[in-house]
């Protein structure tokens, strides 16, 4: 098999090529990617060698190279990693989402149609579904929930997603999509909460908690991530969303103060600040579905990821001091300063 991955420079996508090459060694994988300030090269370093792996550097809404990406390669199916993913970002600059995100999947599907009506998979995320109570927590999220989304990040991704069901009734596109809750992990973008905290906490730095800190994710190790949406392209009913999500429900304060203790540090690094806008309470999915369907289940529980990602930031010091030496540090200038 021949698949696209779109936005294998990122976190998941990286992290999803990776495991990919190794459970797959006979398929090959085209990976398209702009680059953008969350694309690292260095995240892909270790197969850029690999006969069977390519990387392209292209934008998903670049319809004419993609298109003649799609010519030359006759890709069999594709995996689309690519978005703009900070939600804090989207709050400040929605344009750019609506763009990668909307116009991005939509020019990829189009490319899918026109070359043998490609395998489409769309890698979406729990936060379509907008958020739950914090007192019921006898509420989760289903498939059947309705889409009802709190930011700019989630309306773009939910947008696709209505388009991704709309290229399969219309065109009859072979599509499946995942929504899946917060990945942590390897190679995880230092401005997302757990990453962010590790590397501030290294540097001894003050650890930014948006209001009190009582918002309620439900945490995923990135592998665990990448099995479903393997197994959902293999044996996925077309036409179908599967949720994913292993019950790992943690409060961010819990999350910070489980950092610092691994690390040696003080609480009093902790330092409250304004709540992001919009701030979703709490999300959690019902996984119940890919369970049953495909026999899914997470293997890597949160005590065994928590402690293999934080010695991976340790051992890998050059991959994150690369990026918060760079751009990143007039991004958490506005963002934190006087916040
Ligand atoms: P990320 O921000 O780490 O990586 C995104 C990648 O896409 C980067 O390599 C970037 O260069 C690339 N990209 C951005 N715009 C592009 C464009 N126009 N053309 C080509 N490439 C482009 O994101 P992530 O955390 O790895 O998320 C990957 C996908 O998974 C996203 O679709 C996101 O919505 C979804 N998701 C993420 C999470 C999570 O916890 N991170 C959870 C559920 C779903
Ligand atoms: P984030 O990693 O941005 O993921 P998402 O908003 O997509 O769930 O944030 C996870 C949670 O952590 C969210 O409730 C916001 C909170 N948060 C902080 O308290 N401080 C921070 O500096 C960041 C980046 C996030």
């Amino acid at each position: 098999m021949k698949i696209v991955v779109t936005g294998g420079a990122g976190f998941i996508g990286g992290n999803f090529i990776h495991y990919y090459l190794s459970a797959h060694p006979e398929d090959q994988v085209i990976c398209i990617d702009k680059l953008t300030y969350a694309g690292n090269l260095s995240t892909l370093a270790s197969v850029m060698d690999n006969p069977n792996f390519r990387f392209v550097r292209m934008d998903i809404c670049d319809r004419d190279n993609v298109f003649a990406l799609f010519e030359e390669e006759r890709p069999d199916a594709v995996i689309n990693f690519a978005a703009e993913s900070h939600v804090d970002r989207s709050i400040d600059n929605p344009g750019i989402f609506l763009q990668t995100n909307i116009i991005g999947t939509a020019t990829l599907m189009d490319a899918c149609r026109a070359f043998g009506n490609v395998r489409y998979h769309q890698v979406s995320t729990d936060e379509v579904y907008g958020d739950l109570p914090l007192d019921r927590p006898d509420l989760l999220f289903t498939e059947n929930t309705p889409i009802h989304t709190s930011s700019p990040y989630s309306s773009s991704k939910a947008g696709a997603d209505l388009l991704v069901q709309a290229y399969h009734r219309t065109y009859g596109l072979p599509v499946t999509i995942s929504r899946c809750s917060n990945n942590y992990g390897p190679y995880h973008f230092p401005e997302k909460l757990i990453p962010l905290m590790i590397v501030n906490c290294l540097y001894d730095k003050p650890l930014p908690v948006y209001g009190e800190g009582l918002n309620v994710r439900d945490w995923l190790y990135v592998e665990d991530h990448c099995k479903a949406i393997d197994l959902i392209v293999r044996k996925g009913r077309i036409g179908e969303v599967y949720n994913v999500g292993g019950h790992n429900e943690m409060r961010n304060i819990d999350i910070v103060k489980l950092i610092i203790r691994e690390l040696g540090k003080s609480e009093d690094l902790i330092t409250y600040v304004t709540d992001r806008k919009g701030h979703d309470l709490r999300y959690a999915i019902d996984p119940t579905k890919i369970h049953e369907e495909l026999g899914w289940l997470p293997e890597t529980c949160f005590e065994e990821g928590i402690k293999k990602t934080i010695k991976w930031y340790l051992e890998n010091r050059s991959w994150w001091e690369e990026i918060i030496n760079g751009e990143y540090q007039n991004y958490y200038e506005k963002m934190y300063n006087n916040r």
